[in-house]
């Protein structure tokens, strides 16, 4: 009871300390707004000046003009670094917006100059695949279907309320049909007595609606399926936390959206299509007495879910919930004290509706620092006669997060920063199961295939993958990498010279094209290297990064299959390609009803591009096969996945050894002088 006391009581001091440095920080966040960074998300009034700019373009009165994405156009990347070397102090490059808008059902590109007011460019696209949906066409597509009579006569059928039922839009995918139009499917669910929805679908009915005409093309009841029941699947509880936000000190400082805490600095931003964005990730070394890159850009690419259900209503539930739904769009506002500890900040992230006005979107990333009781690292030396010697440096991190709720899975997706130099990125799947009405009601029934296991009456778990793919652009101690396999072979002993008969060596590949540098994993041990060819270490090794998969999934689906050819960039683990500015989406730009002749296995296994000494990307795929289990009902744990990018002879040596100075002292920002000038506080 002493120590606990005693604990409390030193706690509290740092706290105060930071609530005064938390009051400075906001003055300080106040001043700074004005100063842009060149990658800041587009701001409220950049986004109206959008709207006002293409609505002018398109003359007004067109009634059939939809905004499908508004967000930064990126400045070259070139004129991005020029600016960062200059310490800001450079004038930024001009600001452009990206828009795609549907008019009068034609998707236009349309490039806008927001710093002198003007449309650079409008070019129509003529391929296949459409744009996000937004969320006014998949709210509208609900309501049609709810008021449509076939379908109220198919409610009633049932002896369901109509005032019960909810609608949702699901994305069609393709399966070689020469569809012309924007085709959602409108599957409904049933509340009546829970809020969870998902885990009470009214199986049979679909309607075909399309987006662009809104209109009901084609409906179908086949079948009477018993709704699972609505007992036993609310996930709700009835106490309500009280919200008592205790104040503390961030334990970094916030410039703009430029973050710096520790040894690290790096730009945190929002997309609405890919959500958080990291940009300019730098790491300070103190040896060298300066800042050096690690990643240029990160970002989730692409989340593709496709499920192994092939009855009537399932087959096309393959999902791209980045390129068809949006995650940024789908990211939602981050509870205090429940989503991120009571030491987070939060920052806020605009979307754009349908009429390209813009929409404020609350607490959409957090950022703390995390003490999660583990070790840094430690040695306790008991070999010197005489006396133990113990060496311990707990871990701080910094966590940057958001929450997706793409329908009925949310993704927590957290970047985090270590002192040590490593970043790890993780993704929790938690959330609500997609799920079939069945009549069965236990598993002796069941004779028959269908498609995943019995989780509740009437309630069948659809078998499922969730394929996460990571743009990462690395820039290891500057823009010129390679990449390096690192595969260790086993070597037989020839000879007397051992008495051992083998051992193993690490045999390096430099990887010249793209096509040397796609991997799958799983078979044999490999490293995954990005080294900078042009610089080395005192004692010879190429500076460099390593990215430490996690658990290793590859695709299940049988290559020629349409969800897999359009899903392709999940054939390997890793791909890696020469940095452009136009590939971004893992499964191309236009994703909704893709024929998969735009994305990453496209541009990489076609072109072949030389990427030995350049500015290189790798795109990771981080997956689950999910087989669903009882405890995903009514609302699954979470379920974590992650990798880690890891310095790896990129310092001269561990560069954590001097105590930080959060080991005792936990969110401290008082600028100390024994911190290796790593703070700029
Ligand atoms: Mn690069
Ligand atoms: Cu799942």
């Amino acid at each position: 009871m002493k120590n606990s006391i005693s604990n409390h009581s030193e706690i509290m001091l740092p706290r105060l300390k930071n609530l005064i440095f938390f009051l400075v920080f906001l003055i300080s966040a106040v001043i700074s707004t004005s100063s842009y960074h060149p990658l800041d998300s587009l701001t409220p009034s950049e986004l109206n000046q959008t709207q006002t700019l293409v609505n002018d373009y398109f003359s007004s009165p067109h009634q059939n003009e939809r905004f499908h994405y508004v967000g930064l156009d990126e400045p070259e990347k070139s004129d991005v670094l020029s600016w960062q070397s200059s310490s800001h102090t450079q004038k930024i490059p001009s600001r452009r917006a990206f828009a795609i808008v549907r008019v009068n059902s034609k998707t236009h590109e349309v490039i806008v100059n927001l710093s002198n007011n003007s449309i650079i460019s409008d070019k129509v696209y003529n391929g296949y695949g459409y744009p996000l949906l937004n969320f006014e066409e998949q709210l509208a597509a609900g309501n049609l279907t709810l008021s449509y009579p076939p379908f109220i006569a198919s409610i009633q059928r049932r002896n369901l309320k109509l005032e019960e039922v909810v609608c949702l839009s699901f994305t069609v995918g393709w399966y070689a049909e020469r569809k012309s139009s924007r085709l959602v499917e409108v599957m409904c669910y049933y509340l009546n007595g829970t809020v969870n929805l998902y885990m009470r679908p009214i199986e049979g009915i679909t309607a075909t609606v399309d987006l662009d005409q809104m209109k009901i093309v084609a409906f179908r009841d086949r079948a009477v399926v018993p709704v699972p029941k609505a007992e036993g699947t609310d996930y709700r509880s009835n106490s309500s936390v009280q919200d008592l936000v205790k104040q503390v000190g961030p334990g970094f400082t916030l410039d703009g959206h430029v973050v710096r805490w520790a040894n690290w600095e790096l730009h945190v931003s929002f997309d609405m299509r890919a959500g958080l964005m990291i940009s300019l990730a730098l790491i300070y070394d103190s040896e060298k007495g300066q800042y050096r890159s690690v990643m240029y850009r990160g970002f989730i690419s692409e989340l593709f879910v496709p499920y192994m259900d092939l009855t009537e209503e399932w087959y096309y539930r393959t999902f791209f919930d980045v390129g068809e739904y949006g995650f940024g769009l789908s990211t939602v506002t981050l509870e205090p004290l429940k989503d991120c500890p009571e030491n987070a900040t939060f920052m806020d992230g605009y979307i754009t509706s349908q009429d390209g006005s813009p929409v404020l979107v609350p607490n959409i990333i957090c950022i703390f620092e995390r003490y999660a009781g583990d070790i840094m690292w430690r040695h306790t030396e008991a070999g010197i006669p005489g006396q133990v010697i113990r060496e311990v440096r707990p871990e701080v991190s910094l966590v940057v997060r958001m929450v997706a709720a793409v329908g009925n899975y949310d993704y927590i997706v957290d970047w985090e920063f270590k002192e040590s130099g490593s970043i790890k990125v993780s993704v929790g799947l938690t959330g609500l199961l997609e799920v079939r009405g069945t009549i069965y009601t236990n598993k002796d029934q069941i004779r028959e295939e269908v498609y995943g296991p019995i989780l509740a009456e009437n309630t069948i778990g659809s078998n499922h993958d969730h394929f996460i793919n990571f743009n990462l652009d690395l820039d290891v101690d500057g823009v010129a990498n390679s990449f390096i396999k690192n595969n260790l072979q086993t070597v037989r002993a020839l000879g007397n010279t051992s008495p051992r008969r083998s051992y193993w060596r690490v045999n390096s590949q430099t990887a010249k094209t793209e096509s040397d540098a796609r991997i799958l994993l799983g078979s044999g041990a490999t490293e995954l290297l990005v080294v900078n060819p042009n610089k080395k270490t005192k004692v010879g090794n190429f500076v460099g990064y390593r990215l430490i998969p996690g658990v290793i999934t590859g695709p299940l689906l049988s290559s020629d299959d349409y969800p897999q050819i359009r899903g392709a960039f999940t054939k390997y683990n890793m791909w890696v390609t020469p940095y452009n500015k136009a590939e971004k989406w893992a499964a191309g730009l236009y994703t909704d009803q893709s024929h998969g002749d735009d994305g990453l296995p496209v541009w990489s296994s076609l072109r072949n591009r030389k990427i030995e000494n350049k500015d290189i990307v790798l795109w990771y795929t981080l997956g689950f096969h999910h087989v669903p289990c009882q405890e995903d009902f009514p609302v699954m744990p979470t379920l974590t996945g992650s990798f880690e990018l890891r310095p790896t002879n990129f310092f001269e040596h561990n560069p954590v050894l001097k105590p930080s100075q959060y080991a005792t002292d936990p969110p401290n920002l008082s600028a100390s002088g024994d911190n290796s000038g790593a703070f700029t506080r």
